[in-house]
């Protein structure tokens, strides 16, 4: 790294120059919009046992606890909006500067925010369907307990312990990843394997934002410590003058 940059200025450096840059974002991508990450101190994991709630054995084996559990994850979400941190990532895709975004994140904010290209590797809480059929239905409809039509139980479309990453989403992220000359990994604790693998895939330089450091962040070309909305604005003022 050139040591007159600060890592900010480094980091907008490479994005300026990059053929195409790809954003990787986490469950730190959206706690500033008010939606609890996983494994930092105040983490869903930290108090609940992911296998006991989110699993496909919990599914099937204790629906109502799956269901509780889902039912706060609708409500959190209906309180919860994107921050300027995601209309900044959207407005770089619509100025050329962002090609995709691959996320793990299921809150549908990148979409939200405007952000056309986005490959969710773990699904969508909103895209509810039934556990039997696939028969889609509706967020409210899960809240309430209702059954689809062939009496089936509804189940949000999130990709749940024990279950395979969405195919088409996995292939496309792997392909944009490879072909990137920037990635940008936002808010992840690198722990969820195998998404976790796709950062390593890149020939392109690697830049790791995060509130606290964890072992992966060692293999990145350039790490920048900090909250995400606050470090993309910044990274916004010097790429584009503050403008989104
Ligand atoms: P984690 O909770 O494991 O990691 C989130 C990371 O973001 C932590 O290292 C936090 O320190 C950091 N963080 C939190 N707020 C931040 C902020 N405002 N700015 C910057 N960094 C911040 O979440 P993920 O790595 O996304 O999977 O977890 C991966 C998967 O594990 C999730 O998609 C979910 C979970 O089990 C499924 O549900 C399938």
């Amino acid at each position: 790294m050139n040591q007159e940059h600060t890592p900010e200025e480094q980091a907008a450096a490479w994005i300026k120059e990059s053929s195409s840059t790809v954003v990787f974002t986490g469950a730190g991508m959206s706690t500033e919009s008010g939606i609890p990450d996983f494994r930092s101190k105040n983490g869903l994991w930290t108090k609940t046992d992911p296998m006991e709630v989110a699993s496909a054995e919990a599914m099937n084996q204790q629906y109502d606890l799956f269901h509780e559990f889902y039912t706060l994850r609708f409500k959190t979400l209906e309180r919860c909006h994107p921050h300027k941190g995601h209309e900044i990532l959207a407005a770089w895709e619509r100025r050329g500067l962002v090609d995709a975004i691959v996320t793990q994140n299921v809150d549908g904010f990148h979409q939200q925010a405007g952000s056309q290209k986005v490959y969710e590797l773990h699904g969508a809480l909103k895209k509810v369907c039934c556990i039997d059929h696939g028969h889609q239905a509706t967020s409210d409809d899960f809240i309430m307990g209702k059954r689809c039509v062939c009496g089936s139980r509804l189940r949000p479309g999130v990709v749940l312990f024990g279950e395979m990453l969405p195919q088409d989403a996995w292939k496309k992220a792997i392909e944009v990843i490879q072909q990137a000359s920037v990635l940008l990994v936002i808010g992840t604790s690198l722990q969820v394997s195998p998404v976790n693998q796709l950062p390593l895939m890149t020939a392109g330089k690697t830049i790791f934002i995060n509130q606290e450091m964890v072992p992966a962040a060692s293999g990145y070309d350039l790490v920048i410590k900090g909250k995400a909305g606050d470090i993309i604005c910044h990274l916004n003022d010097l790429l584009c003058g503050g403008s989104s």
